[in-house]
């Protein structure tokens, strides 16, 4: 990676495959902006279902998105998406109800036109704030939102220990199932872009995930 050349790290893969953690502290080592797009689609379903029930008149998924203000807030090294006014907390990111819904809403055309113009901003935004570059984690980022990314990875594991993560975190989640739905959408699906670096992790730490992105970085990869 050439020095002072603002850079975009694309970091895809299923359902608890290591993507918040390998993208957290790679922003750390390398001064880049964090951008967990999960938590996008995340927010958008708990609005979804926050209104469901509340709404009037026009119900559908056009009316729903054309109410919405997306911003940027800004914390430490990651960028939280605000929504209509207000970052959503983690929690309320993650209950059983949003692992339940999301990968439904996520699946819609409409709405991730929207979140792909909002996304595709980000790194104006880590520019401006001083970042060396963008590390957008999710599951279309090297394929669709970043096409041209400087790297992209693909992080795998086995589902036995992606289970297990999940369990540890004290979270109820069908990962299977978000998976399936996932990669078998027509829009954007889950999928390995040709040019990625495919990283299995099931048997690595998570510091051992990022020194080997780092020894990939170093060697040249991007440059
Ligand atoms: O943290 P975890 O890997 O379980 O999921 P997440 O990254 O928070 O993503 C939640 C859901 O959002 C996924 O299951 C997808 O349905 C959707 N998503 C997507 O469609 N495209 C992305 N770029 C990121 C997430």
């Amino acid at each position: 990676m050439s020095e002072n050349k603002f850079f975009v790290i694309a970091v895809d893969g299923g359902a608890a495959s290591g993507k918040s953690t390998t993208s957290r502290a790679l922003a750390e080592r390398l001064n880049l902006l964090h951008v967990d797009t999960g938590t996008h689609y995340r927010a958008l379903t708990l609005l979804f279902l926050n209104l469901r029930g509340k709404q009037t008149g026009d119900n559908s998924i056009a009316d729903f998105l054309g109410k919405i203000e997306l911003e940027t807030s800004l914390s430490g090294r990651a960028a939280l998406l605000k929504i209509n006014g207000r970052v959503p907390a983690d929690g309320e990111l993650r209950s059983p109800e949003v692992n339940a819904m999301v990968s439904h809403l996520a699946a819609m055309p409409k709405l991730r036109e929207l979140l792909k113009s909002y996304q595709r901003s980000l790194p104006e935004i880590a520019r401006q704030n001083g970042f060396a570059g963008l590390v957008m984690e999710g599951r279309d980022i090297g394929t669709v939102i970043f096409p041209n990314a400087d790297l992209k990875f693909f992080l795998q594991a086995d589902v036995k220990t992606r289970v297990k993560r999940r369990a540890d975190e004290g979270l109820q989640d069908s990962i299977a199932k978000r998976d399936k739905i996932d990669s078998s959408r027509k829009t954007a699906p889950l999928a390995c872009a040709e040019d990625a670096e495919i990283i299995d992790n099931s048997d690595l730490t998570p510091e051992e995930v990022v020194d080997r992105i780092c020894a990939f970085i170093e060697n040249g990869a991007g440059s």
